[in-house]
């Protein structure tokens, strides 16, 4: 039996990873503008930081995490996201104590989630994400919805929807929850078990239900919002008012919970709305934990930030029509015949590279046509062609692939003449 790829996951080939190097490189851009530093946290971590990080009564931590026992029989997990670890790393190396704060940072990497896959869900999918820690400073809320969108905009995608929500501090959290038990205990058993379970743990969690989301009680569930007390309510006030001031278009939904525990304060999701994009259209989603980083020992550090997965992203552009200018040409092919020319090209190859040209040459012997059809495939900008009389002549012929023209070049000073020849 031949052995395939696991479920819900995806090689990226030759030919698709040009786009991902695209949107890192753009990304990295935009962060080393906004000043959001990299961070490279492990692939796996001890499974208690998810489970207290996330929390225990998530759909992450409940069932989809891959928890695997070591050979010293220590539970790992491979990351599902990467805001835990970020926030280990920054309390274990106290970066807290750092001279610049608050401290932003950004990661690029692969996460897991054991979830049915279907399009835009993955097992193994790449989040983009920031964090931002050490300030409460409503600005920074706004400077990281700005940067998210920043990146969306910069690839060229429109349709797209930012939904902001407040999840309050945790008085008015407690309060919410309180009237969010008396609104559903009644019906409770007319919801899923997930969400009967939820009712005393999180109820919170039931809002976001995907079995149970048509019932008329989430439908007229107690706002959140009306549960904000006076410094929530102007935290929320001001993130709105900065997200004006910078000119980004937002929906409130009092409804927006997220699917992590750790929130506080701001929540949001960018959507995509473009035709045919899907039935999962969050592309990006991101929040407020003032308190996880207390929670992981660390002293007192409020922290906002977003993940966004590049699979939606590309899906978004699809959906769209956007195409990358992406240009992977090759400066120049030589086209060697006969065995002492085929060896001359060895080294030939050799010096076009170490002055920074991209070149190749054939290495299954092909014939004259097909070491020019396999430069035309290459998209290469120029061929140089050596034969026998050529290299008895001291000379090679350079051929623009573009209109045709040929130039005959001394093979002494092949480089110089050849770089003048691109300019
Ligand atoms: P999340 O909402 O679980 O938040 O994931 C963020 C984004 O990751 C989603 O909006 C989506 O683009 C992508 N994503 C999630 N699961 C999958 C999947 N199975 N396949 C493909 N893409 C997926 C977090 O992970 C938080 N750590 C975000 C955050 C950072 N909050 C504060 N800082």
């Amino acid at each position: 039996m031949t052995i395939q790829i696991p479920r819900g996951t995806q090689d990226i080939l030759p030919g698709q990873v040009e786009a991902w190097q695209w949107i890192e490189e753009k990304t990295r851009d935009i962060c080393q503008k906004y000043q959001y530093k990299e961070i490279r946290t492990p692939i796996f971590e001890q499974t208690e930081l998810f489970q207290r990080g996330v929390g225990e009564s998530t759909d992450i931590v409940q069932k989809e995490m891959y928890t695997f026992k070591d050979r010293g029989d220590r539970s790992l997990t491979l990351r599902p996201e990467g805001t835990a670890p970020v926030v280990r790393s920054f309390v274990e190396n106290k970066l807290y104590g750092q001279p610049n704060q608050p401290v932003k940072l950004y990661y690029v990497g692969p996460m897991f989630r054991y979830e049915r896959p279907q399009a835009g869900r993955y097992r193994q999918f790449v989040q983009f994400g920031v964090e931002a820690l050490g300030s409460q400073d409503p600005a920074i809320d706004a400077e990281v919805i700005a940067l998210a969108m920043e990146v969306y905009k910069s690839l060229g995608l429109k349709r797209l929807k930012v939904v902001i929500n407040s999840l309050g501090d945790p008085t008015s959290r407690k309060a919410h929850r309180e009237a969010l038990i008396q609104h559903f205990k009644p019906k409770i058993n007319e919801f899923c078990l997930d969400c009967q379970n939820r009712l005393e743990r999180n109820p919170l969690r039931i809002l976001d239900c995907k079995k149970d989301r048509d019932h008329e009680l989430i439908k007229n569930a107690p706002s959140i919002l009306t549960f904000l007390n006076e410094e929530s309510t102007q935290y929320f006030e001001k993130v709105k008012d900065y997200l004006q001031l910078l000119q980004i278009d937002f929906e409130v939904d009092a409804t927006l919970v997220r699917g992590l525990d750790y929130y506080n304060h701001t929540a949001f999701e960018i959507m995509s709305e473009a035709e045919g994009f899907g039935a999962i259209t969050t592309l990006c989603g991101g929040g407020r934990y003032n308190g996880l980083v207390e929670q992981f020992g660390g002293p007192s550090a409020p922290g906002i930030g977003f993940a966004l997965s590049m699979e939606r992203l590309l899906a978004a552009m699809k959906a769209e029509g956007i195409e990358l200018p992406i240009n992977e040409h090759l400066d120049c092919y030589i086209v060697a015949l006969g065995e002492e020319a085929k060896d001359y090209s060895v080294a030939l190859l050799q010096q076009l590279r170490q002055a920074g040209f991209s070149a190749e040459r054939d290495y299954i012997s092909r014939k004259l046509k097909a070491q020019f059809k396999a430069a035309e495939r290459m998209q290469a900008a120029y061929t140089a062609i050596l034969g026998e009389d050529e290299l008895k002549a001291g000379t090679i012929t350079v051929k623009k692939m573009e209109n045709g023209e040929q130039t005959v070049l001394s093979l002494n000073n092949f480089i110089e003449a050849f770089t003048e020849l691109c300019k």
